[in-house]
């Protein structure tokens, strides 16, 4: 359809139809052929509301999609199909490594490709939007949902919200592509304590600089919808926020797509204590330009009688129901309502071997080798390998937002051995409970995922899997530890004080340790974890996150040698959780802890721990080592409109090829306001081969060095510049530059 048309159809539709398009409903309304009345008592929504709604939440599968867009044409007046939105968040069936651990791949194009193959996957069942990607900024690992993100930096959250916009919507051919919708606007990776839904609140200047870019990005790469959180921003819930929604979003960054709630999200105005009611939330959400109400009664019931009182204008009704209706003409839905959905290609899709390849390939560039004490990895050929631990033959490795994961399909730690060694060289147990009964209590049920404990009930199994595990450790070379958190206990809801691992996991293992000729510690979690008790006491680790349907075949690659680690952390590791939120782009304050001219007293720092993390943003070890030198600078004033250039000589001096991840940050020594210690500015990942040298070059430009200054203008100042090119956002070389304008 063409704009006229586009118009035309809206102009012929009543306001309740108007406002159908702007409800979007979930599943069970949708259960039989007619619409399912329960649910309508529940959520106090008319028949007649119910049979306008315009998309539906969270129902995918081919057969259902196609059965539900029939039915539903069948009956409508205009025939403007339904739009079936889902969180495809990082695989469909086959599922990818959690953001968090695709973040450490610093591997943009990859990340990419996994979302193509997504996109395919989820088409296929009857997607048209996925609520992704998620871009929060997390600095805070009590949060649960840092697993969602790419982690606590801006720009790489930046990149990385481009490289996936564009791989979920491609050039939006129907049946490859799905629209993609960037979420949480704004800011919600902030919630004071790291508690789920809390309050968000920081300076206009520090939003700007450090939160919004990512949401940014997503919206420059073309991202067809947007998604307003649950927080507040300035003290004013996101989703009534105008600033936000409409000077920001809208008129600013000119964003002309869709705006919907997250769920819940109008009513819930009314527990903030900004809206007296529904109604009110209502006026409030509509007067901020947000088009789809997720899963409340809000727009249903409220709107018409806005209208009639004059307190949300028709213009904006109409605005906002013709952005709805322009979506789903760019999703090509009035020529193809089904645009794609087919039981035929599910079943060819779905962990086809070409996505599990590339599930496998992310999971092995994504996991990140922390500690290799004696080169503990890869593993001696013909050593004899004991797995033990809640994680060792275990297909939870999907982590929660992989909500249509197909579990089944997971490989497990042991099969992928197996699939390797004889009983000779590999011998595999439980050990352990992933937690105590008493901590399972406290998760709660989460809609898709269910609390399954394992199967060590009664006091004599667990006895017998400890002595178990210390024969097998005896036996053993290599004792390799699967630990982890439960998969409940990270993702939505999922906030955390205590950042270390299962106490039932550690107590365990420091029974088998005193067996154990060497030792391995493989994680399984969905955030930053406080390792510094149990570091000293194995000799390798290894985060694998939640990696997916291959996890099982990557970890054993790279346990074996089979590839290389080249994962780098994307967020920092706590030294305790009384640091957080702590990442490595803070500010210097006036009394910082190494240069402080005041008495170590009464600097910045805290009595019982350091200032900085276990494992610093940037970090990840290798089973090459590479030697960073000669960096240069081609002038040491940088003009304006002009470009410099900086070059480092990167060497591998092992006898194995391997990836590095070469880091660029700046600091700006004097601002009009106070600036980062350092920013990452620009990153490559480079092949070396054995032995091999590279010179990198970086082009440093005006528009790598601006900010928003003490007037709000965001423009870099003249003055001097540190640049570190180097392995880790701690480890690097140093040079200077001017910026003259
Ligand atoms: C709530 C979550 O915050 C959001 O990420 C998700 O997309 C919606 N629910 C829909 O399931």
């Amino acid at each position: 359809m063409n704009d006229t048309q586009l118009l035309e159809l809206l102009n012929s539709l009543s306001v309740e139809e108007k406002i159908g398009q702007l409800i979007q409903l979930s599943g069970e309304f949708f259960n039989t052929g007619a619409m399912a009345v329960g649910p309508m008592q529940k959520l106090g929504i008319s028949e007649e509301m119910v049979q306008l709604t315009g998309s539906v939440l969270n129902v995918l599968g081919a057969d259902r999609v196609i059965q539900i867009q029939q039915e539903y044409l069948e009956r409508s007046r205009h025939k403007i199909p339904l739009l079936f939105m889902a969180d495809i968040v990082y695989g469909y069936k086959t599922v990818f490594p959690i953001p968090l651990a695709l973040g450490g791949s610093w591997d943009p194009d990859l990340v990419k490709r996994c979302n193509q193959i997504t996109a395919k996957e989820a088409c296929a069942a009857g997607a048209h939007v996925t609520f992704a990607p998620m871009v929060d900024v997390v600095r805070d690992a009590r949060w649960g949902r840092c697993m969602e993100s790419t982690g606590e930096d801006t720009y790489l959250n930046s990149v990385f919200a481009k490289a996936m916009v564009e791989g979920f919507q491609g050039d939006f051919t129907p049946g490859e592509s799905l629209a993609s919708c960037v979420k949480h606007y704004a800011a919600y990776g902030a919630p004071e304590g790291g508690r789920d839904y809390n309050t968000v609140d920081m300076s206009e200047r520090r939003l700007r600089e450090e939160y919004l870019p990512p949401y940014r990005a997503a919206v420059e790469a073309g991202c067809e919808l947007v998604m307003t959180s649950f927080n507040t921003v300035d003290e004013i819930p996101a989703t009534a926020n105008s600033w936000l929604m409409d000077e920001v979003l809208r008129q600013e960054w000119g964003f002309d797509g869709v705006l919907i709630t997250d769920y819940a999200a109008i009513a819930e105005l009314v527990a903030h204590g900004v809206a007296e009611d529904d109604k009110d939330a209502a006026r409030l959400a509509m007067n901020a330009s947000v088009d789809i109400d997720m899963k409340t009664s809000c727009y249903a019931n409220q709107l018409r009688p806005l209208l009639e009182e004059g307190r949300i204008s028709p213009q904006k009704l109409d605005e906002a129901v013709l952005r709805v209706l322009k979506l789903k003409n760019r999703l090509g839905l009035f020529e193809d309502p089904f645009r794609g959905a087919s039981v035929v290609r599910e079943q060819e899709l779905n962990n086809s071997t070409e996505s599990k390849d590339l599930s496998r390939q992310a999971a092995i560039q994504s996991l990140v080798l922390l500690q290799n004490a004696n080169e503990t990895l890869p593993l001696s050929k013909g050593s004899k390998i004991a797995l033990i631990g809640p994680y060792a033959d275990n297909q939870d490795l999907n982590g929660l937002w992989a909500v249509y994961g197909d579990k089944s399909q997971v490989v497990t730690l042991k099969t992928a051995f197996e699939e390797l060694l004889s009983p000779e060289h590999f011998q595999c147990t439980q050990g352990c409970e992933l937690l105590d009964s008493d901590s399972y209590e406290g998760l709660g049920d989460f809609g898709f995922f269910t609390k399954e404990q394992t199967s060590l009930n009664s006091d004599e199994d667990k006895a017998k899997e400890l002595n178990q595990a210390i024969e097998l450790a005896k036996w053993a070379d290599v004792v390799i530890f699967a630990m982890g958190e439960h998969t409940l206990q990270s993702g939505e809801a999922g906030s955390r004080t205590d950042l270390s691992l299962p106490s039932i996991q550690t107590a365990f293992m420091e029974q088998v340790l005193p067996w154990a000729k060497k030792s391995v510690l493989l994680l399984f979690n969905g955030r930053p974890l406080v390792l510094t008790d149990i570091q000293g006491k194995v000799d390798a680790i290894l985060e694998c996150w939640f990696p997916g349907t291959e996890g099982g075949h990557a970890i054993v690659d790279l346990l074996m040698g089979h590839a290389n680690p080249s994962g780098r952390l994307t967020m920092s590791f706590p030294y305790a959780v009384g640091q957080v939120p702590i990442y490595y782009n803070g500010f210097s304050t006036g009394r910082p802890s190494k240069t402080s001219t005041h008495s170590v007293r009464f600097t910045s720092r805290y009595l019982d721990a350091p200032n900085e993390p276990l494992y610093p943003f940037g970090y990840g070890l290798s089973y090459h080592t590479a030697e960073y030198s000669n960096l240069e600078i081609s002038n040491s004033v940088l003009r304006s409109g002009e470009s410099i250039e900086a070059t480092i000589k990167v060497h591998n001096r092992s006898a194995v090829g391997g990836d590095e991840v070469v880091q660029l940050y700046i600091r700006d020594k004097v601002g009009s306001v106070v600036r980062p210690v350092k920013e990452l500015r620009g990153f490559q990942k480079v092949h070396l081969q054995a032995g091999e040298s590279k010179i990198l070059t970086f082009a440093i430009t005006e528009d790598l060095l601006k900010f928003h200054t003490k007037e709000m203008r965001f423009e870099a100042e003249e003055g001097d510049f540190e640049l570190y090119i180097g392995k880790s956002s701690e480890d690097y070389l140093t040079a200077v530059f001017r910026l003259e304008k």
